[in-house]
């Protein structure tokens, strides 16, 4: 029998470093104050630990590397294809499998091919370019999550599920005929990188075979899902990831990747289909706009990485030490009197702003001001994800969004448990005096997307 240890250790050594970008407070000051208070201004060597994103973000391991060296740059019909379009069929099942830069390109592709006016898609919760993605096309996005999604204090094992009522309501109400698919995001980014079950999976997809409504995954995150699923769903403990993936994606007619999340590469993407004119249509988009069929606005090298990396996020050992890290510092968080919403997601933690600095009105940027304070006192950069993402207008016309959160996303197999620990710290040093963090004025935005240009200035003291 084998010994069950507590501490689950990174399961990596480390074979190549770069050093972290120390810096002073009063330099960080200044940086903060050229950026307009906006850390995506903030070059990148100036931060200590970056939470910015999971995304694009990971550590390749020395196979992957070695897959890098191996590329073949053939133009067409390229080695690196096959292997990669092996790897995602083995692993999606899906027949046509299209390469892309990213994945937002799968979104524009499919709906340049299905979307248009007068057309609806619904989603548990489109991620926001998804819905761009949508609307730009002329359709409308609409989010379906189930109720206690919103309900951050309460922790729940699959708060990442679509309100099955609320789909069948919304289907009868517009004509299963004017909606193109309904896309099921797993694990949940837009609300706290929560899983989906494998349960309300099936559910939404005996609604939509029902209606004859396509079902498309975008499974960004489909590893961290598929491990959470064999954690919190009864039936599942004795299944191997790889198999729970398998089913998850059983039950789609597709799907599309963002390969920067859990193919463990800094840059690809696919989208995986079945429908024969779906994928001429795509396969015409994908020409014009990333590139032929078989590279898809990649080189050989990336797509050999990601099929070694679709492979290497289902190993169960990655996986326990991934979600156990994000668990660990959501623990820390809470036994520091950081609020946060329960229970941690998959890839981030997010700290309920609204909650921890309630002397900050909406209107002056809680969540920015959390952000800004966490750079200035050590050099953490994180997320906001609230009303300067998400509401509108400032001052007189403001409306806000309706949460205010500060993600923390870990990047995979690149932070050590000292980093994390450090970052509690920093949260616990911020609890004790966080009365005298102030609110945060816009002086400069544009009117979409405003959070990655916007500029600000404190509230006078
Ligand atoms: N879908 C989900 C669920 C995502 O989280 C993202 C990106 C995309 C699609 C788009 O993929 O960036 O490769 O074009 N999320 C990143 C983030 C940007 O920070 O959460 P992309």
């Amino acid at each position: 029998m084998e010994r069950h240890w507590k501490t689950i250790i990174e399961p990596f050594k480390i074979k190549s470093v770069e050093p972290l970008g120390f810096t002073r407070e009063d330099e960080r000051e200044r940086v903060l104050k050229d950026a307009g208070y906006n850390v995506f201004n903030i070059p990148a060597d100036k931060v200590l630990v970056d939470f910015l994103t999971d995304s694009g973000t990971s550590a390749m391991s020395s196979e992957q590397w070695a897959c890098i060296m191996r590329g073949d740059e053939s133009y067409a019909g390229a080695r690196s294809f096959f292997i990669f379009e092996k790897a995602v069929r083995d692993l999606t099942g899906y027949r046509h499998i299209l390469p892309v830069h990213q994945g937002r390109a799968a979104e524009r592709i499919l709906m340049s091919v299905v979307g248009g006016p007068g057309k609806t898609v619904l989603s548990n919760s489109h991620f926001d370019t998804t819905r761009a993605n949508v609307e730009a096309s002329g359709a409308n996005a609409i989010d379906l999550p189930v109720p206690e999604a919103l309900h951050f204090d309460t922790p729940g094992p699959f708060k990442g599920d679509m309100d099955l009522k609320a789909l069948e309501a919304k289907i009868r109400e517009l004509g299963a005929k004017n909606i193109p698919m309904v896309i099921m995001t797993l694990t949940n980014n837009s609300l706290g990188g929560q899983p989906v079950s494998m349960r309300n999976l099936r559910e939404v997809a005996e609604i939509c075979k029902h209606y004859k409504i396509p079902l498309i995954l975008d499974v960004a995150r489909f590893a961290e899902n598929a491990y959470m699923i064999k954690q919190r769903e009864a039936g599942y403990s004795k299944r191997s990831p790889r198999e729970i993936a398998k089913e998850i994606f059983s039950y789609g007619d597709g799907c599309m990747m963002s390969a920067k999340k859990d193919a463990l590469v800094n840059i690809g993407g696919f989208l995986a289909l079945n429908d024969p004119e779906w994928v001429r249509g795509a396969r015409e988009v994908l020409i014009l706009g990333e590139g032929f069929p078989t590279y898809g606005g990649l080189a050989g090298r990336d797509l050999e990485a990601m099929a070694r990396g679709l492979e290497e996020v289902l190993d169960e050992d990655y996986l326990a030490y991934r979600i156990r890290s994000v668990e660990y510092l959501g623990d820390g968080l809470r036994k520091a009197g950081v609020p946060i919403v329960e229970p941690p997601g998959g890839h981030a933690v997010y700290v309920n702003a609204k909650k921890f600095l309630p002397h900050i009105p909406p209107s002056l940027f809680p969540g920015q001001a959390l952000v800004c304070e966490l750079y200035r006192i050590a050099g953490i950069r994180a997320v906001e994800i609230g009303s300067l993402m998400f509401g509108e207008g400032s001052n007189g016309n403001f409306k806000p969004a309706r949460m205010e959160l500060v993600r923390l996303a870990i990047p995979r197999r690149v932070y050590t448990q000292s980093h994390i620990d450090f970052v509690i710290e920093v949260f616990a040093e911020i609890a004790k005096r966080k009365d005298l963090i102030r609110g945060l004025r816009i002086i400069e935005s544009s009117p979409r997307l405003r959070h990655f240009t916007a500029r600000l200035v404190p509230e006078a003291a």
